[in-house]
Formats: structure tokens, C-alpha cells, sequence
């Protein structure tokens, strides 16, 4: 890849960011802003996320070209997560790049948020690249991709109702941890017994089987989290919940981490790609990627991002930005958001 030198933005959820990558994998300045009043409400409010960019949009982009040492007109391209995303805070992001883009005369990239999650773990990892399969779960999203090339992905399968993160975050609800509560409830979950309780593992007693080469390995968290509810609302009401939330927390999270493990390896071995790569906000849970890293013998490669470039972040954005202008790819200035945007280059 050439060495372009790209400002990525991220304003989708509830993350304002922005990042300065130089080539692919030489990050000059990265700002991540994360909204906590949310947290209050117990998930994100889209009305108040699109006010809350539109307030530190400007000093966030700002700071990293500052940190960066750099002005927007010796950026070779401005990426933005165009979608999906809260249409009100995609909005925020993709007017303030339009601006700039029309001021500076600098290309603009619109980009797509999980095809971003995608590429972050090769920001930091030059070998995190296809072919793998890829395991994309974040708050909104769960997907399982067959990644042949950057660009080219085949879909594996997705979630039928809940993303994973969702069914962290309604779980972590349940146990009274705060919003998002991924992270909560991996750290309560070191507490307890994952045995304790066995929670239900949806479909995968009826898919993915070798006779089903052809079969959908998607997803289900909408009963696991039901299942959970039912036993915290019985623990509850026989004044037990205090003493088993960490049993519970761990009892769900291995029933989670179960089901991805699984789907992962039945994609690997549908696809016989032995490179697996897991992205987006729930592959900072440690206990998933142990569970994984424990499925397949020390040949199959894994890769993931650190923490921060494992949540919603510029840097991924400007990375993909990279790609898609190497390609000769760029956005017109009526690039619009686009709240469910299609995954690009995406088969089914
Ligand atoms: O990718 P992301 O930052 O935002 C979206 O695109 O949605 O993912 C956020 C999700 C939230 O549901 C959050 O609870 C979850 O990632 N998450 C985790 C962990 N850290 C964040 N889930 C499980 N374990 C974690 N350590
Ligand atoms: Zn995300």
C-alpha cells in the first residue's frame, strides 16, 4: 500500500473520533471521545449523541491534526464512516468532512462502519490480512465473513435478531451494570462459576452441521437473553440474585462466547481457511478470544485488534479510507449518510 497520508472520522454511535494514519499503519494521532451520558439512560439516545458530536466535533478533528502536525491540505484523503450508524450522528460526521473535503480541496471516502472494524486489527498487525474469516461483533452488528480478498467478502452469516454487544449490554442491564456493559460484565464474570448455569446456545443444534455445508451459520441472543432474564427474575424473587450475579454473568458470557467460537470454527472449516480474525467492540471480551485461540491448534492464526482499536474509532475509518482511495475510489461532495448502508462488496 502507498504511503497516503488520511484523516479518518468516526461520529456513528456514540464515539466522536478522529485519527491521522500515515500509509497503513503508522498512526500520527488518534482521538477518541467517548459520549458517558448515556450511561444515565442506560443505552444510547440518538437525539442526544447527534448533539453531543456536533459539540466536540470540531475540537476532536482539531486535536488530531494538531497532534499530528498537520493541516487538512496535506491530507491526501478525508474518511468518514458514512454508515450505519444513528443517522443523526453519522450526519454530524459526514458534513463536517464535507466541509472540509470542500474547503481543502482533498478527496473524501465515505466509509463502512464494520468493513472499518475489519481492517482495524492491521493498523498495529501488517499480517492481520485476507484470506481469513472474519468475526465481526460489535453493539449493532454480528456477522461472519469469508474474507478472499480486502474489498471481497462472502457472508457466512449474521444475527438473526440481537448483536452479541446488544446481548451484553441487556444481560449487564439485568445485572445492574452500567451502560455499555461488554466490560462490566466480563470483569463481574471473572468472579463466578461459568458451569453454574447452563443458558441455552440458539441454533446451533440445528445448523451449521458438515451435512449443511450450504446452511446459514447465523446467529441468535434474543432467547440466551430472555434465558437469562427469566433466572435473574427467579433469583430475584427468592432473594438470591446479590450472591449468583457473578455466576450468572459468567454462566451467560460462556454461552455467548460458546456460540461465536463455534460459528467461527464451523466457517474455518467450511471455508478451510485456517486465519480467523475477530473485530468490533465485543472482540475486547479477553474470554472470547481465549475460547477461540483454545478451539484450533497453534497453525491457525488469530487476529484482533488492542482494546482501543477494537471499539468504534478514526483510525479504522481513515484505514479504510487508505484502501478505498488506493483503489481510486472516492466520494462525490452529496455524499449522504445512510443508515443502513450496504456492506460494500459484500456476497451472499
Ligand atoms: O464496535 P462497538 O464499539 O460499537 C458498535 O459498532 O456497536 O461495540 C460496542 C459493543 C457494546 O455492546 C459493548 O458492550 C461491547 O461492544 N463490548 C464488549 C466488551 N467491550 C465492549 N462486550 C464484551 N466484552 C467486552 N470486554
Ligand atoms: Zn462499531
Amino acid at each position: 500500500m502507498s504511503d497516503l497520508l488520511v484523516l479518518g472520522i468516526e461520529t456513528s454511535c456514540d464515539e466522536t473520533s478522529a485519527a491521522v494514519l500515515h500509509g497503513a499503519h503508522d498512526l500520527r494521532a488518534h482521538v477518541i471521545l467517548s459520549q458517558d451520558l448515556h450511561a444515565v439512560y442506560g443505552g444510547v439516545v440518538p437525539e442526544l449523541a447527534a448533539r453531543a458530536h456536533l459539540q466536540v466535533v470540531d475540537d476532536v478533528v482539531g486535536r488530531a491534526l494538531d497532534d499530528a502536525g498537520c493541516m487538512l491540505a496535506e491530507l491526501d484523503g478525508i474518511g468518514v464512516t458514512a454508515g450505519p450508524g444513528l443517522i443523526g450522528a453519522l450526519l454530524v460526521g459526514v458534513c463536517w468532512a464535507k466541509a472540509a473535503a470542500y474547503a481543502s480541496g482533498v478527496p473524501i471516502v465515505g466509509v463502512h462502519h464494520m468493513e472499518a472494524h475489519l481492517f482495524a486489527p492491521h493498523i498495529e498487525d501488517a499480517a492481520a490480512e485476507p484470506p481469513f474469516v472474519a468475526l465481526l461483533v460489535s453493539g449493532g452488528h454480528t456477522l461472519l465473513l469469508h474474507a478472499t480478498a480486502w474489498g471481497e467478502y462472502q457472508l457466512l452469516g449474521r444475527t438473526r435478531d440481537d448483536a452479541a454487544g446488544e446481548a451484553f449490554d441487556k444481560v449487564a442491564r439485568l445485572l445492574g451494570l452500567p451502560y455499555p456493559g461488554g466490560a462490566p460484565l466480563e470483569a463481574l464474570a471473572t468472579e463466578g462459576d461459568p458451569g453454574r448455569y447452563s443458558f441455552p446456545r440458539p441454533l446451533l443444534a440445528s445448523s451449521g452441521k458438515k451435512s449443511a455445508a450450504t446452511e446459514a451459520l447465523d446467529f441468535s441472543f434474543s432467547g440466551l437473553k430472555t434465558a437469562v432474564a427469566t433466572q435473574v427474575a427467579e433469583l430475584e424473587a427468592n432473594g438470591g440474585l446479590d450472591a449468583e450475579r457473578a455466576h450468572v454473568a459468567a454462566s451467560f458470557q460462556a454461552a455467548v462466547n460458546d456460540v461465536l467460537a463455534t460459528r467461527a470454527a464451523q466457517a474455518v472449516e467450511r471455508t478451510g481457511t485456517d486465519r480467523i480474525l475477530v473485530a468490533g467492540g465485543v472482540s475486547a471480551n479477553s474470554a472470547l478470544r481465549r475460547e477461540l485461540r483454545r478451539r484450533h491448534p497453534p497453525e491457525v492464526d488469530l487476529f484482533h485488534a488492542t482494546p482501543r482499536l477494537s471499539v468504534d474509532n478514526g483510525a479504522m475509518v481513515a484505514r479504510t479510507a487508505a484502501f478505498r482511495l488506493g483503489l481510486g475510489e472516492s466520494s462525490d461532495l452529496d455524499l449522504s449518510a445512510d443508515a443502513s448502508l450496504p456492506f460494500p462488496g459484500l456476497r451472499k
